[in-house]
């Protein structure tokens, strides 16, 4: 089934200029890049994004992190799109990433892993709904 995720290319991967290079994994893998754009992320952007997190630990180092330089966020259509994004970005922790996987190849720490993607299609539709509107998504 064709499906919409939620794509974030990461402040860590921004400030190396890997942009490009995490763009031809996603467009070698069939992932359509429909919608693109480069912003800084506001504080509370952030907060609202990874509010499921608030409670954990690692939670303000996060929305420090998201909003310390550009971020690209992206809207990717495919085929089982969300769970074919998670396969090539790879584990969370770049340590545990299979060969191959954006986060294998890129990544520094579990913190600073290059990219982030739709965990659900529920979630998918939400995070693009925080981004992007309609008529900014080409596909
Ligand atoms: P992401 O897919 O964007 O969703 C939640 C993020 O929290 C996750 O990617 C990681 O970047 C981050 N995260 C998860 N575990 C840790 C951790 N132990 N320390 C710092 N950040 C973490």
């Amino acid at each position: 089934m064709t499906e919409r995720t939620f794509s974030i290319i990461k402040p860590d991967a921004t400030r190396r200029n890997l942009t490009g290079k995490v763009n031809a994994v996603i467009e070698d893998a069939g992932l359509r890049i429909v919608a693109q754009k480069r912003i800084r992320m506001s504080r509370a952007q952030a907060e609202k994004f990874y509010e499921v997190h608030k409670e954990r630990p690692f939670f303000g180092e996060l929305v420090d992190f998201m909003t310390s330089a550009p971020v690209v966020v992206q809207v990717l259509e495919g085929d089982n799109a969300v769970a074919r994004y998670r396969e090539v970005m790879g584990a969370t922790n770049p340590a545990q990433a299979a060969e191959g996987t954006i986060r294998k190849l890129y990544a520094e720490s579990v913190g600073e892993n290059s990219v982030h993607g739709s965990d659900s299609l529920e979630n998918a539709k939400i995070e693009i709904a925080q981004f992007f509107t309609d008529d900014e998504i080409v596909g």
